[in-house]
């Protein structure tokens, strides 16, 4: 692959506003496969090995995690019966029943709880942190998940649509207090290329020593543009209520996407699970 104008060209695609990566920079194979992610929602009528999903679930594992307490654990569905069930949680993903294996990315802070009493030792940290740091470790394994899937040519498309039905998918896949879902994973082989979907430029997400935003607006009119140049953003959400937009940008469709409610009860499942969220 080593070939520099792939990447850079994945990069200006993506951004608009990357500098070329100098030629003789190490790695340009693996900076080039994940500079040309995108998630894949289409897969071929092919079963994925469960040995080769065990192997990238390890690879995935081998992430770092805060202070090496590794709070978090992944869910192999396997039962098909279960499958269905879990499936039926997420009704608006209508390609996810086709996507040949399911992974489930759980937060896990029970673990730790459990060692404490073990080796009797008070608990003085419970409260917003420990919530944190699991999902910060289950969001890293997310990202090694999709990382490894595609560097044996699987593709994948993450699924924190599961979140919608938290409880339901805890108890259909037996997990205990202090143990939540995260994301799903769906995994295949896939059908297409598929495409890379472009980000916001590098002016707006990347800063030198001082934060800045004083030109998102305008920053974020141009991604509008550039992007909808590159693919639509899809069917316009809540025309009844905000009318047809002339042009419908990823802004636009972001803010309708958020102006309605979405997993408000989620904190409360949070607490229920046992977490202190103060
Ligand atoms: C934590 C997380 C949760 C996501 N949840 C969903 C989901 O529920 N349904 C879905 O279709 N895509 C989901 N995605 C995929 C994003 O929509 C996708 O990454 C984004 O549109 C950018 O496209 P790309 O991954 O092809 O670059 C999720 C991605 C992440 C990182």
């Amino acid at each position: 692959m080593s070939d520099p104008n792939r990447l850079n060209a994945a990069l200006s695609l993506r951004f608009g506003d990357a500098a070329p990566v100098d030629p003789s920079t190490p790695g340009l194979d693996a900076l080039t496969r994940i500079a040309e992610h995108r998630s894949h929602r289409k897969f071929a009528d092919r079963p994925v090995d469960p040995a080769l999903l065990r192997a990238i679930s390890a690879v995935a594992l081998s992430a770092p995690s805060k202070s090496d307490l590794q709070q978090r654990d992944i869910v192999i569905v396997e039962d098909p019966e279960l499958r269905k069930k879990i499936d039926a949680l997420m009704p608006g993903m209508d390609w996810l029943p086709a996507a040949p294996a399911l992974l489930v990315v759980c937060g896990n802070n029970r673990r730790q709880r459990q060692w404490h009493q073990w080796r009797g030792k008070p608990f003085p940290n419970d409260h917003l942190d420990q919530f944190f740091n699991a999902a910060t470790d289950a969001a890293i394994v997310l990202g090694w998940l999709v990382q490894a899937a595609s560097a044996v040519g699987l593709g994948c498309c993450p699924l924190s649509v599961i979140r919608n039905r938290a409880r339901e998918a805890s108890d259909l896949l037996g997990l205990p207090d202090l143990v939540f879902p995260y994301a799903g994973l769906a995994i295949g082989w896939p059908a297409g290329p598929g495409y890379i979907s472009p980000r916001l430029p590098l002016a707006t997400t990347v800063h030198v020593d001082r934060f800045r935003d004083d030109d998102v607006r305008a920053q974020i009119d141009g991604y509008d543009r550039r992007r909808a140049a590159i693919h639509s953003s899809g069917k316009q959400r809540l025309v009844e209520t905000y009318g047809k937009a002339d042009f419908y940008g990823w802004s636009e469709d972001k803010a309708r996407q958020y102006a309605v409610p979405e997993r408000a009860d989620f904190g409360a499942f949070i607490r229920r699970k046992g977490f202190d969220l103060r």
